[in-house]
């Protein structure tokens, strides 16, 4: 749906809420501290529907919890200043794999990430779309993890790689191999290494099931949301622009541009 389309009513979002608009081909990256955000619970609760309640209290670790909450109460306040509805009547639902869409709003498409405390929102109207973000730590096994999980081509150059370079160019796949199977929304029901890409350099698709030309419809962008952190987003589209924003709670509207 246009955002001018009659009927729809949607607010000016730039000024009631916190998002700015959407222009045409481009996709919002918002950046969430969950940490930051979970010290405002009490600015930020209330807004999660009953399923998410249930979910919240079936973490065993409390700061487990606190992130959640955290995460998918920003995921309601932001996604109301698209769509023009209270944080709370966000009509989410789940999809057969586990990806969640908005009910009816067909041409807004969003994918959430998190990772040690820091999410990662991806917002769009151009096409669906897929955002991974990992914490770069240590990977026991890294070799045997790349041959098991990536194709033999990508597992190769990791493990020729110098031992300082083999860390980031793991993530670089993993991010980047997530972020398109979150794109499509099979998530883990479609194997690691049914899809090839650029381990490093200009991250790009080369092929999905071998076929070179369906990759060719992708794109993927390299994500550096903070430091110790990688992140990927994909898209079955070429040519969008990415527009980084961040988020510290509701009237903040913090839509600085940030370093990428
Ligand atoms: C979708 C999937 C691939 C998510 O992987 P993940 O990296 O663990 O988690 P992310 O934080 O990136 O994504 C989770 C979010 O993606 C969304 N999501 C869930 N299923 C999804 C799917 N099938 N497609 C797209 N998005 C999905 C949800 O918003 C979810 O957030 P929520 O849990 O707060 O509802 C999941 O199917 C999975 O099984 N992951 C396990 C991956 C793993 O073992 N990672 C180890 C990293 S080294």
């Amino acid at each position: 749906m246009m955002a001018n389309e009659p009927g729809l009513a949607r607010p000016d979002p730039a000024s009631t809420y916190d998002v700015p608009r959407l222009a045409d081909g481009e996709i919002h990256v918002w950046r969430l501290d969950l940490g930051l955000l979970s010290g405002l619970e009490p600015r930020l609760a209330g807004v999660l529907s009953a399923e998410e309640e249930r979910r919240s209290g079936r973490f065993v670790h409390e700061r487990d919890r606190a992130f959640y909450i955290a995460g998918r109460s920003a995921l309601r306040h932001l996604l109301s200043g698209y769509v023009g509805v209270p944080p709370e009547e966000v009509p989410l639902r789940i999809g057969a794999h586990g990806k969640p869409f908005l009910d009816g709003e067909l041409r807004l498409h969003f994918n959430l990430s998190h990772s040690a405390g820091l999410a990662l929102l991806a917002v769009t109207e151009v096409s669906p779309v897929g955002v991974d973000v990992e914490r770069v730590g240590p990977i026991p096994e890294l070799e045997a993890i790349a041959a098991r999980f990536f194709t033999a081509g990508e597992a190769r150059e990791i493990r020729m790689a110098r031992a300082t370079e083999q860390r980031r160019l793991f993530f670089n796949c993993w991010t980047r191999k997530e972020a398109y199977l979150k794109a499509v929304g099979g998530g883990l029901s479609i194997p690691l290494s049914s899809v090839e890409l650029t381990v490093s350099g200009e991250p790009r698709l080369l092929a999905i099931a071998g076929d070179r030309s369906a990759a060719g419809q992708w794109s993927l962008r390299h994500l550096r949301p903070a430091p110790g952190y990688v992140g990927a987003l994909a898209a079955p589209a070429t040519g969008y622009r990415v527009r980084r924003l961040s988020w510290a709670g509701p009237g903040t509207g913090n839509t600085a541009p940030r370093a990428a």
